[in-house]
């Protein structure tokens, strides 16, 4: 028996394939991890009502944000144009899919749940991703930096806001953080395009009413 040629997905088979995850990440709580939770062997001190809800609610901003990341990999890899720059972006969504893992862990030992907008979220980020990748790999690229620099940036408010007791929490967005430097400079480095005005204002702008709703909800 000879060896099949690896199979040519169409653009409908990935649209179709990005719909099933969209159903899986957003509405389940089926993410699995390839890499350890980084929280693991790091102790779980008391944390007072109060700072429990806190870091709750930073918790369920991150992953949320990181419902958004899923989406808008697999919006953009199921238009990009270059094999390269597809596996690239896969590549970084399966971290994102660990991020993602990593993030219900905690809210589950946080007593707290997801956001109930997460659907929501997704088809939005789905969409956008979708829409930068069909202006070509320069930009889906460009898209990706900006993402990653403004995700990183709010990271790193969220490592000063967490109370202090949360070390479990802290130790899972150090990891993050740093993978998300790291997809932002092999975005940059792969060839991505600087996003013209307004574009990264709205993404701001848009990523900032997300905060504010999956803080709560
Ligand atoms: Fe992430
Ligand atoms: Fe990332």
């Amino acid at each position: 028996m000879t060896p099949s040629a690896p199979r040519a997905y169409s653009l409908l088979d990935r649209l179709l394939i990005g719909l099933d995850h969209a159903l899986l990440t957003s509405l389940s709580d089926a993410a699995h991890a390839e890499r350890a939770n980084p929280a693991r062997g790091t102790p779980d001190l008391e944390l007072t009502d109060a700072e429990r809800r806190h870091a709750a609610g930073l918790m369920r901003v991150n992953h949320t944000g990181e419902v958004c990341a899923q989406a808008l990999y697999v919006g953009q890899a199921a238009v990009a144009r270059d094999a390269a720059t597809r596996a690239q972006l896969e590549s970084a969504a399966q971290e994102e899919t660990d991020h993602l893992a990593w993030c219900a862990d905690r809210l589950r030992e946080l007593d707290a749940r997801p956001s109930l907008f997460n659907p929501l979220w997704y088809a939005g980020s789905y969409a956008l991703g979708t829409l930068a990748g069909l202006r070509g790999d320069g930009w889906n690229l460009g898209f990706v930096v900006e993402t990653e620099r403004q995700v990183e940036a709010h990271l790193a408010e969220h490592l000063e806001s967490l109370p202090v007791a949360d070390a479990r929490s802290r130790a899972i967005l150090a990891v993050m953080k740093a993978d998300e430097a790291r997809h932002g400079d092999h975005a940059q480095a792969a060839g991505a395009r600087k996003l013209p005005f307004p574009v990264p204002q709205a993404m701001a702008a848009m990523s900032k009413v997300m905060k504010v709703v999956a803080y709560r909800v």
